[in-house]
């Protein structure tokens, strides 16, 4: 039988119109309106459509949204300039730098100049500590969008063997403490389950995903998930997004649909989650920063 869909447009449809009622309630409240600045610098083609697509979210949740477009030979203290400007402006609640970044700027230089009370992606070092304690300030958003995709979708975590095949700073290492964690007030959203981290350099990386009860694919190589690696009946999320012949393909080859007992599409499963969970931070950070 094949897969079930682990259908991300859906939930994040779902979990957007949630969002557009909080913020609508603070409109009623005469609150300010959740405020994301995203800037981007260059004209990378995929970063352009992934900043047009945050903008429109916002912009239909209700959120006021500006997109701060500079040119490609931008000086990193230019760009130091407009990310201090963003931290003192009261409208702007949460502030995105897309990545990637012309390669004579600094990216970590510029993510730790975002303050982290607006640090909407989650990137800066002070927010991924707190995570890792256990009292995040906010979750990062591809992370938190596998995790409401599997829970939302009925997928236990709690005490299963969760294989996470990708070891980044933006999805791997947050995703494993995510799973990892006891869930509790000050960290709802925790998977309380047994967590390996493997790679693309891990000896015998297929005896080492049969484990898996859910495995998430986030390596960044197209189709380096193969029927061979699924234990059959599995939750397998893909996180990848790789252009192959100018085609968007994931880290998961389509087989696996004959395999796994789960399986989120690409397009269509994280991405939208990953969009989602932007706008939810950015309404959290408008919570702490104005008041619930
Ligand atoms: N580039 C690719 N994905 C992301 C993301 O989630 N946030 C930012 N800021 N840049 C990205």
């Amino acid at each position: 039988m094949p897969a079930i869909k682990l259908d991300g447009k859906a939930l994040a449809a779902t979990m957007r119109g949630e969002i557009a009622a909080r913020v609508a309630a603070r409109a009623a409240a005469r609150k300010r309106a959740p405020g994301l600045a995203a800037v981007l610098v260059g004209d990378d083609k995929a970063s352009q459509q992934y900043v047009k697509m945050k903008h429109e979210t916002f912009t239909a949740a209700g959120c006021a949204s500006v997109v701060h477009r500079l040119a490609a030979d931008t000086t990193q203290a230019q760009l130091l300039d407009l990310v201090a400007r963003l931290n003192a402006d009261p409208a702007v609640h949460g502030i995105l730098v897309q990545l990637p970044l012309p390669k004579h700027i600094d990216d970590s230089a510029i993510l730790r100049a975002v303050s982290p009370a607006k640090d909407a992606d989650c990137f800066h070092p002070e927010n991924l500590g707190l995570l890792a304690a256990g009292f995040p300030r906010f979750y990062p958003c591809t992370p938190h969008g596998v995790v409401q995709l599997l829970l939302r979708n009925g997928v236990a975590l709690a005490g299963k063997e969760v294989v996470i095949v990708g070891r980044s700073n933006i999805v791997g290492k947050p995703l494993a403490l995510m799973l990892m964690q006891k869930p509790g007030t000050a960290n709802p959203v925790a998977g309380d389950a047994t967590v390996t981290v493997a790679h693309t350099r891990t000896t015998d990386l297929a005896a080492v995903c049969r484990r898996a009860d859910v495995l998430i694919a986030c390596a960044g190589r197209a189709a380096v998930v193969t029927p061979e690696h699924v234990k059959p009946g599995a939750a397998v999320v893909d996180v990848g997004t790789n252009f192959v012949g100018g085609k968007l393909t994931g880290d998961v080859h389509p087989a696996v649909a004959d395999v796994a007992g789960w399986l989120s599409p690409v397009p269509g499963g994280v991405g939208p989650m990953t969009i989602t969970m932007l706008l939810h931070n950015t309404l959290s950070a408008a919570e702490q920063l104005d008041g619930a």
